[in-house]
């Protein structure tokens, strides 16, 4: 038993130590409330993709979390009538990057969220905790900072909105006042002509930028009309290098004047020393970077291709369904229902209690797997409401009211494999029994979401779930087969 009497399994899949208050508000005011009621003691959460792995590490031990996540509205994108966005805070990484304005007005913003680590962190991960981290790295901010976006903030003093370099103020500060939440980010309409892309250096596709760049370019025949890049993971926030831009502003661009950029650009950084990378490597890959981004820009920038017309987005959303859950308070228990493989379960959880553990040791279903516990290998991945999320970062009580597939679940009732399973065996894409019950409820959430994945989409949805021991052709030639593909010679 902990020190709080709440027993801990040999299973060790419960590795939220501390217990804390869980609020679920359903209105921006609500959350302000609590913020000023309960003051340094409160964190906000959203995905949870961040804190949670802090409060995991103990160094985040905040005993009130408020989640913003019944909060109708601020998981909607928005056009403004000059062509803008409005991006709610809690619109998904995976939603931005598939809104089609996004895609196409905002290209490289679109480009950074595909540069996310997993799919699941994409659907889990929020737009409001990727700028509200502070994280040098986080990818959306050097797209958001060269589209001048502004935050856009509540607290107790009313509405404010920020212009996002005044926003981030160190590694892991910004200056949201303690009250505020985040409701959402406004990004000005993109002039004409204008270009964007968005480039990332990683050791590998899991990890966090060792350096990133974010450019937005707006051509005039020969002249550089206008040109902003903001660099990553190079200095204590994401900044942009206003001397830099200098060097081609107004000008004609020349590939001599994009090296003079790169060069100023790898001067005025400060980078450190890290675990992901040194100060000396981030200022060389500073420089290739910026020369080789500007050329591409520059070239993509000609090429005749008019901006679609703005048209109302697909998929906006202007509210969820208000599903109030009572609030969990530290040390007691509260029964919660959940739909697990098409069978309401009711069970009892604590505020501190994971899916994951309440899959594995209250349901026993165990065909779960607990990995590394902090995001990183995807084999807790379970469906939510259809969507692939990793159960080691899903609160349990964010789960009451919604239906859980694990790969328990895969199979019909009287036994009949899913296809994907069937496929599994025949192509001899069952390799650990670790790593294979995510891997099938990942690719399950794939091939339901888009029936005829090709061998690139198949990669790439399963980019956040690792195999070290033999690969993915046998996995991919089986997703393949299971969708009724052709499937390529061994
Ligand atoms: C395995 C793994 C891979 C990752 N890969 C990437 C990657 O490739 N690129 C990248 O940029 N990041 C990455 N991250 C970091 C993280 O997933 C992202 O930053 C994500 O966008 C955080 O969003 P969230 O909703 O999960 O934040 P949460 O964890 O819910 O919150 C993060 C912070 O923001 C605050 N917050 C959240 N919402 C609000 C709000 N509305 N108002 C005020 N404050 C708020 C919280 O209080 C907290 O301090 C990764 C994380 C993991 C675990
Ligand atoms: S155990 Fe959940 S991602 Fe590794
Ligand atoms: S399938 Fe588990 S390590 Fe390769």
């Amino acid at each position: 038993m902990s020190e709080n009497g709440h027993s801990h399994n040999s299973t060790n899949s419960h590795i939220l130590v501390n217990e804390f208050d869980y609020y679920e508000p359903t209105t921006v005011e609500e959350a302000v409330g609590l913020l000023q009621q309960h003051g340094g003691n409160a964190r906000l959460i959203a995905g949870g993709t961040h804190l949670l792995v802090l409060m995991k590490m103990e160094r985040e031990v905040p005993g009130v979390l408020i989640s913003v996540n019944k909060i109708p509205g601020l998981d909607a994108i928005a056009v403004r009538e000059d062509g803008g966005l409005i991006i709610g805070s809690r619109v998904s990484i995976r939603n931005l990057g598939r809104h089609p304005l996004v895609r196409a007005r905002y290209t490289g913003l679109a480009q950074a969220c595909d540069s996310f680590g997993s799919t699941q962190i994409e659907v889990m991960g929020t737009v409001g905790g990727n700028v509200c981290n502070g994280s040098p790295a986080a990818d959306l901010v050097p797209m958001l900072l060269v589209f001048n976006a502004e935050v856009l903030l509540k607290g107790a003093q009313g509405e404010r909105a920020v212009p996002l370099d005044q926003f981030l103020v160190k590694p892991g500060v910004t200056a949201i006042r303690p009250d505020e939440v985040m409701v959402g980010v406004a990004l000005p309409p993109a002039p004409e002509n204008t270009v964007s892309a968005f480039h990332k250096m990683v050791r590998v596709v899991a990890d966090l930028a060792k350096a990133s760049l974010g450019l937005m370019l707006v051509r005039d025949g020969d002249r550089v009309a206008d040109l902003h890049m903001a660099y990553g993971a190079v200095a204590p926030t994401v900044i942009r290098i206003p001397e830099a831009e200098a060097a081609l502003l107004g000008r004609t661009f020349t590939p001599e004047r994009a090296a003079e950029a790169a060069r100023i650009a790898s001067e005025r950084i400060t980078p450190i020393d890290d675990v992901r990378s040194n100060a000396w490597y981030r200022r060389r890959v500073v420089k290739v970077m910026t020369e080789d981004a500007l050329n591409a820009l520059w070239a993509e920038a000609g090429r005749d291709q008019p901006l679609p017309l703005a048209a109302s987005p697909n998929g906006v959303k202007t509210s969820i369904p208000g599903d109030v859950i009572p609030q969990l308070r530290r040390g007691e228990q509260r029964e919660i229902e959940l739909t697990v493989n098409g069978v309401k379960r009711q069970v009892r959880i604590f505020s501190n209690d994971l899916l994951l553990n309440v899959l594995r040791e209250k349901l026993h279903l165990t065909g779960t797997k607990y990995g590394c516990g902090v995001g990183e290998c995807s084999v807790c991945t379970v469906q939510l409401d259809g969507k692939p999320v990793l159960s080691c970062l899903t609160l349990a009580v964010e789960a009451a009211g919604r239906e859980v597939i694990t790969v328990e679940g895969t199979a019909k009732p009287d036994g009949t494999l899913h296809p994907l399973q069937e496929a599994f065996i025949d192509q001899g894409a069952y390799q650990c029994g670790y790593c294979t019950p995510g891997m099938l409820m990942t690719l399950k959430a794939l091939v339901e979401e888009n029936p005829q994945p090709s061998e690139e989409e198949i990669r790439e949805y399963l980019k956040g779930n690792r195999c070290r021991c033999t690969g993915y052709s046998s996995i991919v030639r089986a997703v393949l087969a299971a969708t009724g593909q052709k499937v390529p010679e061994k």
